[in-house]
């Protein structure tokens, strides 16, 4: 009986950080941190340049009408925010960078209930770049950075790269990241839509762009496989499902 109560207690502890879906992981839509209330309201958040973003989901995934306000705390400063209703977005313009570290407390309504979830970020690491990584900063921010962030953690055009779908060892090698800078990508992981042919890169820059890519992720935490949950299904073609 001892085992199956410690194996009861793990499933406890487990399901609190890494909440089921149908699938086994709970997918964010736009690239944000995302986590499940005790009622089953799904709430992705993310940190842009200039405000926040929002999204109440229920256990079914569709998307429900939310109202309220965050609670962010930006180097040492509390903001209080209201939130507004954006499509299915809700939004909030805020003195705050997706670089900073923040944290945030969203306090909503969904169907008349209150409820609140608590969110966190840490501040960008910046490392010292090597010289084919820092002429890839540059080629990033000029083809890149609209859709992905100057911080690599996504917009609302696009998708963080400071992911651990993108890390070095996961199912997104550097022929993945090669190819999406040449070609651009089909919408297959999140709801902002197909990438475009990136404009404005010369042949051969594809692999600098790279390269920043890699040391920010490292420098990032997202330094390779042992980075990412173990939990994270794959599928045969090493891409995560979900
Ligand atoms: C116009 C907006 C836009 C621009 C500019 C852009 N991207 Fe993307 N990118 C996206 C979107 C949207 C996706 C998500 C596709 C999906 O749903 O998986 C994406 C996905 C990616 C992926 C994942 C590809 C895959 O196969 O899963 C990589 C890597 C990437 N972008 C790198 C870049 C790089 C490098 C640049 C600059 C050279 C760039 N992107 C420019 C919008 C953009």
């Amino acid at each position: 009986m001892k085992t199956l109560a410690t194996l009861a207690v793990a499933a406890v502890i487990l399901g609190a950080s890494l909440p089921a879906s149908a699938d086994g992981v709970l997918t964010a839509n736009y690239g944000g941190q995302i986590t499940e209330t005790a009622d089953g309201w799904r709430i992705e958040f993310a940190v842009r340049d200039g405000g926040i973003r929002a999204w109440v989901r229920d256990h079914g995934d569709k998307p429900v009408a939310a109202s309220g306000k965050a609670t962010l705390l930006v180097a040492g400063k509390k903001l209080d925010v209201p939130l507004k209703a954006d499509g299915e977005m809700l939004a909030a313009d805020a003195g705050v960078a997706s670089a900073d570290k923040v944290a945030a407390i969203l306090s909503l309504t969904v169907n008349g209930k209150p409820i609140s979830a608590r969110f966190g970020q840490e501040a960008l690491v910046v490392p010292q770049l090597s010289a084919q990584a820092g002429a890839g900063k540059a080629a990033f921010e000029q083809a890149c950075a609209a859709c992905h962030g100057a911080a690599l953690r996504g917009s609302d055009a696009g998708p963080p790269l400071l992911h651990a779908f993108y890390s070095p060892g996961s199912g997104h090698g550097d022929d993945v990241i090669l190819a999406a800078a040449a070609n651009g990508a089909k919408a297959h992981h999140w709801k902002f839509g197909d990438m475009p042919k990136p404009e404005g890169l010369k042949p051969g820059q594809e692999k600098d762009v790279l390269a920043y890519i890699r040391a920010m992720q490292t420098a990032n935490g997202l330094g390779g496989a042992a980075a990412m949950p173990a939990s994270m299904p794959m599928d045969h073609s090493g891409h995560m499902k979900h």
